[in-house]
């Protein structure tokens, strides 16, 4: 198992002092930068882009930014996310027509690559594809929109995705996404994940130090 990661979701940093909200929250203990790109065609909401990614290396952000993609096509922008500073780049398998193909694309722009699984598609594409992958992204929620609730049904796949990574003895991070807090943190990360995207739960607090320290407490119970 990999050191725990707590990945602030941007999403839900406020947009007029986004350089502001990603240092304070970085300041606070936040390991990654979780980056939501939404295109209002594969999920019905719209977000940011390479451009935004740029902003934040140009601002002088060096955290590793874990680009989660909910767009579709994925291939075509995932050059000019790669060279606007994405550390990550993952991607819904539903949303490309060539899986394979795009995890190689994200690798030959010198990025690490990884899936997203929606609540309800199945982790079959794993049986082939985890050569190619560095993280493991479970929603636990449907994707779109962030203060939803985690979605109970996801813990016995974070333990299936868990048993996947470890029967592979590849170093891949298993990442959850969608609804997680300070009171079902701890739950999550004893079904196997080690990276934990929070939006509301950390940007939705004055305190953001104080909500980062209560979760790493949590996931060390
Ligand atoms: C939802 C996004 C999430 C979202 C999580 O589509 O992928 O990253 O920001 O938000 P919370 O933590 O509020 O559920
Ligand atoms: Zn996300």
């Amino acid at each position: 198992m990999q050191t725990p990661w707590i990945a602030p979701s941007i999403l839900s940093a406020d947009f007029a002092r986004l350089g502001e909200e990603v240092k304070n929250v970085l300041a606070a203990g936040g390991d990654v930068v979780h980056f939501d790109v939404m295109d209002n065609h594969f999920v019905p909401n719209l977000t940011f882009g390479p451009m935004v990614c740029q902003a934040l290396r140009d601002y002088g952000i060096t955290a590793p930014i874990d680009v989660h993609l909910m767009i579709e096509p994925v291939d075509r922008i995932i050059p000019d996310f790669a060279k606007a500073g994405a550390s990550y780049i993952t991607f819904h398998p539903e949303a490309s027509t060539h899986v394979d193909r795009t995890l190689q694309l994200i690798h030959d722009q010198g990025c690490k690559a990884g899936l997203v699984f929606n609540p309800a598609t199945p982790l079959d594409y794993l049986e082939w594809a985890i050569e190619r992958v560095d993280m493991i992204l479970l929603m636990s929620v449907n994707p779109g929109f962030g203060g939803q609730s985690f979605i109970p049904y996801v813990l016995r796949k974070i333990e299936k995705a868990r048993e996947i990574i470890d029967a592979s003895g590849r170093d891949i991070r298993l990442e959850v996404d969608g609804g997680v807090k300070v009171d079902n943190i701890a739950k999550i990360a004893a079904a196997g994940a080690d990276t934990f995207v929070a939006g509301s739960a950390i940007f939705g607090q004055p305190d953001y130090n104080q909500v980062i320290d209560a979760m790493r407490a949590e996931i060390a119970k």
